[in-house]
């Protein structure tokens, strides 16, 4: 009877405080719906783009941003495809009108990314002093969390709880030489230059030389839970978390061993492979790392993930596993990063590679703000 009680009042209590309360990895957050949006197609010689222009109230504040499709890491020979549970490949395509760059009408130097997942918009509005991100409510909130049955949860970067989960790593060895090798003095992140032919000119020029290719894996439990099975939203996540580790990188500034400065150092994807099932195999020696119902640590993920890729073809400068796999002690990333943009290291043929989740076990769900900050980190092979 006391429960029943106890129940109902608290009920009550979650009810009238809608737009203002706590979940997980957040202090505060709003839901919302609305958002104007007005499209209009931009065609130029050999390409068009879609423009977009979008308003929204959160935050007691009205929000005008203009955002531009298309992304600029996708590399020359980059393809996707879709794994079904034997090992079956699909080739699928990417579509370049779910992601978006742009800008805050009010200071056009404030950065905005942006892609739509299913049909609903996740994004980032990089402020000097905040970041705001809007997302899919159903990312983060369960139904009793939204009881308005909001569309859209936001928030900004001072409202993520920092008692985040941590990120490991692999070869202590390995992981000095990286540290002095590749070491990020500032880690800024800068708007984008406006200056159009300026920009492509010092793009290309960076892409020849400086360019870190990525083959990025989404397993069966990021592809279901944090892509809820749609490859389109799928590819756009990723991208964008590449986008996002791809503007800091080209920001920072690196430093090796003879002090010699790197600047512009960028990361594009080569190759994407989405799980849509668990997978099955008849080697016994080690679990899948897609395999259904494996208790994972975090080392055993890792040592799969090695042991599969040593029988793969291609090297990229690194491979990067996406999992929704909470792991045990809240490691949210691993990374086994031994030669990251410099080329294999003499005698090995080991490749880099790293997992980040985008669950964390005792917070859950991270927000999409979290996964960026882990997924860039999980390149650097730095404790955070
Ligand atoms: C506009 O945004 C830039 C970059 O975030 C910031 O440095 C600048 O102070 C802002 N200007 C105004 C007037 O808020
Ligand atoms: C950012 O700056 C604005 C005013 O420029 C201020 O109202 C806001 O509280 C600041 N946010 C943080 C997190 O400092
Ligand atoms: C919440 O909204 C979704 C789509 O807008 C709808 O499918 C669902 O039935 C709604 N749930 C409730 C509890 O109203
Ligand atoms: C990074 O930002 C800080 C202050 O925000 C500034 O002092 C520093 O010069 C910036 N570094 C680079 C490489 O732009
Ligand atoms: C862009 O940069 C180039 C080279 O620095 C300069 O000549 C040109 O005037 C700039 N254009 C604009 C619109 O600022």
């Amino acid at each position: 009877m006391i429960i029943q009680v106890i129940l109902f009042l608290s009920v009550l209590i979650l009810i009238p405080n809608v737009s203002g309360h706590s979940v997980g990895n957040l202090k505060y957050f709003e839901t919302f719906s609305a958002i104007t949006v007005t499209s209009r197609l931009k065609r130029s010689r050999d390409s068009q783009e879609l423009i977009k222009d979008l308003k929204f109230t959160v935050f007691k504040r009205n929000f005008h941003l203009i955002l531009k499709s298309g992304t600029n890491v996708l590399a020359k020979d980059f393809h996707a495809k879709l794994v079904e549970a034997d090992g079956r490949t699909t080739s699928v395509h990417i579509d370049q009108s779910l992601l978006y760059t742009g800008y805050l009408v009010e200071n056009t130097s404030v950065l905005v990314s942006a892609h739509i997942e299913d049909t609903l918009w996740t994004i980032q509005i990089h402020e000097y002093n905040d970041t705001y991100g809007i997302e899919p409510a159903r990312n983060m909130l369960k139904s009793s969390d939204n009881p308005l049955n909001h569309t859209l949860i936001a928030y900004r970067s001072s409202d993520l709880t920092e008692n985040a989960g941590k990120c490991a790593t692999l070869h202590s060895e390995s992981n000095d030489w990286i540290k002095q090798y590749l070491h990020p003095h500032h880690v800024n992140i800068t708007s984008e230059n406006h200056n159009q032919s300026r920009e492509r000119l010092r793009r290309e020029t960076y892409l020849q030389k400086n360019t870190c290719v990525m083959s990025i894996i989404a397993d069966y439990d990021f592809f279901s839970i944090r892509c809820h099975s749609n490859y389109l939203t799928c590819s756009a996540i990723i991208i964008s978390l590449v986008e996002h580790a791809d503007r800091i990188f080209r920001s920072s500034k690196f430093v090796d061993l003879w002090n010699t400065i790197y600047l512009g150092i960028g990361l594009q994807i080569g190759h994407m492979l989405l799980y849509t099932a668990p997978t099955y195999t008849s080697d016994t020696r080690m679990s899948h790392f897609n395999a259904k119902g494996i208790l994972w640590d975090s080392m055993d993920k890792m040592n799969s993930l090695e042991y599969y890729l040593s029988f793969r073809q291609k090297h990229y400068c690194i491979t990067h596993l996406l999992t929704s796999y909470p792991m045990p002690e809240r490691i949210l990333g691993v990374a086994d990063v031994k030669g990251i943009c410099c080329g294999a290291r003499p005698g090995g043929t080991v490749q880099s590679c790293s997992f980040t989740s985008s669950i964390d076990s005792s917070s859950g769900h991270l927000t999409t703000q979290q996964m960026k900050q882990t997924f860039t980190h999980a390149f650097f092979s730095e404790k955070s």
